[in-house]
């Protein structure tokens, strides 16, 4: 049977008070059909799950730290992203792997850190522009995904989204084939690592999902929904990619 479908809006480094109404919108029209989330900035959680209480919408993070408190000055814990109210954490994003230098190993500590307080880990994972011109796109990106989960799984509260680092923000979305391949492969190596208890995991597509391609995005085998950037920052086209899922 196949996995509902979750969109996911990640408003990265956007977002002020004034923007709340934004997620009103989104929470006032989030149907039952799919599942939806959005992942605004650290500073409007509490508030953003203050105006989607009594919707289906579900808000969450952007990052966490892997340590629950402690003298790590600016950062913020999963446990404390739950008490604001967040359902979700992404981990492992490629803006934070290439601006902070996370390592999978840092990625795999993390997301232990999510379950451990609760929340669903959104794990990314995607190659670069030169992994994919070598040839290297699946390996590479197997190879992050083996990492991150190496030490522990809890497979009911795990999401991949798969971002090509070239597709992000640039306009270029991944080509249907490519995303195709790329789904089946770590859907093949989701299942060599968890076997049955795989089938949970929704695996999602992110880099450039806008409402117009929308449709033949979801039309692509093995693409259990998608996690959208600049797009989501407007609601009207992010409820759009939403109904098309
Ligand atoms: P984009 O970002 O939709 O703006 O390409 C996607 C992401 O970084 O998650």
């Amino acid at each position: 049977m196949a996995n509902r479908r979750l969109i996911v809006g990640n408003w990265k480094m956007n977002g002020r008070w004034r923007d709340l109404p934004a997620v009103e919108t989104v929470a006032a029209a989030v149907g039952d059909a799919v599942d939806v989330a959005l992942c605004p900035p650290a500073t409007l959680i509490a508030a953003a799950v203050e105006r989607a209480e009594g919707t289906a919408l579900r808000i969450g993070a952007q990052d966490c730290h892997a340590e629950p408190d402690g003298a790590h000055t600016g950062d913020l814990s999963a446990e404390m992203l739950a008490d604001a109210g967040a359902r979700l954490v992404i981990v492992g994003h490629s803006e934070r792997r290439q601006a902070h230098g996370e390592t999978d190993e840092a990625i795999g500590a993390k997301l232990g850190a999510a379950w451990r307080a609760g929340l669903v880990a959104i794990l990314c994972i995607g190659e670069t522009e030169d992994e994919r011109d070598a040839g290297r796109a699946l390996s590479a990106v197997g190879a992050q995904l083996s990492a991150a989960l190496s030490a522990r799984a809890e497979p009911e509260r795990l999401v991949v989204a798969y971002e090509p680092v070239w597709a992000i923000g640039s306009g270029r979305r991944a080509e249907a084939a490519e995303i195709e391949e790329m789904h089946a492969h770590i859907r093949a190596r989701l299942d060599d690592r968890l076997g049955a208890a795989a089938a949970p995991v929704r695996v999602l597509y992110g880099g450039s999902v806008k409402p117009d391609t929308a449709g033949e995005l979801f039309a692509v085998p093995g693409v259990d929904g998608a996690l959208v950037g600049g797009a989501s920052l407007d609601p009207q086209a992010f409820l759009a990619i939403a109904e098309a899922g």
